[in-house]
């Protein structure tokens, strides 16, 4: 049995039946209960049996630390104003063959979207409407998530494949299919940080209040 498991199974064994003792002094008197379920809480809290099993986690023996170069891949944090975005760049004129080979296969060779992956591009307008169409360019409110999104996870499966200036054309290319930038203008981390996407003020907090107030769940509110 691996170890983890043993002392979590120990921690609950004594667990058990300190309450049932507890529970015996109880009958007795009141103050006394309270006597003893203080003195079994701090038991439980210095116990050694209780502690390894809190502080470390079970132990499963499976898997293994992730490399110093796996953790470089796909462990970046990119946040939405671009703080974290790497060294390098790329235009669309350079991602047009990348995205024929490696992604138009299933997001389609005009980024319509198959039965496989979703549309890329479109739904100008739609969002706000009965039946919105949320695309990057409809829909994603920063720019930098585009490029963390498609280095870590595309194409799937192969996620952290792509190079950063590769990741950097192929977003470029999704911004111009959007119309939001024009074909050759070099993407980097500066410029990624600079492009307005046309939904950036279409987020606001929820207003809890309000939900609770129409009694409507997410999705079905007017
Ligand atoms: C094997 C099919 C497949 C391939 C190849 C593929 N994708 Fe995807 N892609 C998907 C699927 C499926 C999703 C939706 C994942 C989800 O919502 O969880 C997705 C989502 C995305 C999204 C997010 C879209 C959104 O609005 O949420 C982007 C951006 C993207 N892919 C870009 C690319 C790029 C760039 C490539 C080429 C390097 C690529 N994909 C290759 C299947 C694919």
């Amino acid at each position: 049995m691996p170890s983890g498991m043993r002392s979590h199974s120990l921690s609950i064994y004594s667990l058990i039946s300190h309450v049932v003792r507890s529970y015996m002094v109880c009958s007795d008197s009141l103050r006394s209960c309270s006597c003893v379920l203080v003195a079994v809480s701090l038991w439980l809290c210095a116990s050694p049996w209780v502690m390894p099993a809190q502080a470390q986690g079970p132990s499963y023996e499976m898997g293994r630390a992730p490399t110093d170069e796996e953790m470089r891949r796909l462990g970046s944090s990119i946040s939405p104003d671009g703080e974290g975005l790497p060294a390098g760049s790329g235009t669309s004129a350079k991602g047009v063959e990348l995205y024929a080979r490696r992604c138009a296969g299933c997001h389609g060779a005009k980024l319509e979207g198959t039965k496989n992956a979703p549309s890329l591009a479109g739904g100008k307008g739609s969002i706000g409407t009965a039946q919105p169409d949320r695309t990057i360019g409809s829909f994603w409110p920063f720019a930098p998530p585009i490029w963390d999104y498609v280095k870590r996870a595309m194409p799937p499966g192969a996620g952290g494949s792509l190079t950063d200036d590769e990741a950097y054309s192929l977003t470029a290319f999704i911004l111009h299919r959007n119309d939001l930038i024009p074909e050759n203008e070099v993407i980097d981390a500066k410029s990624l940080s600079k492009v307005k996407m046309p939904n950036r003020d279409g987020f606001f907090p929820a207003k809890l209040d309000d939900i609770n107030k129409q009694r409507c769940r997410v999705g079905t509110c007017k």
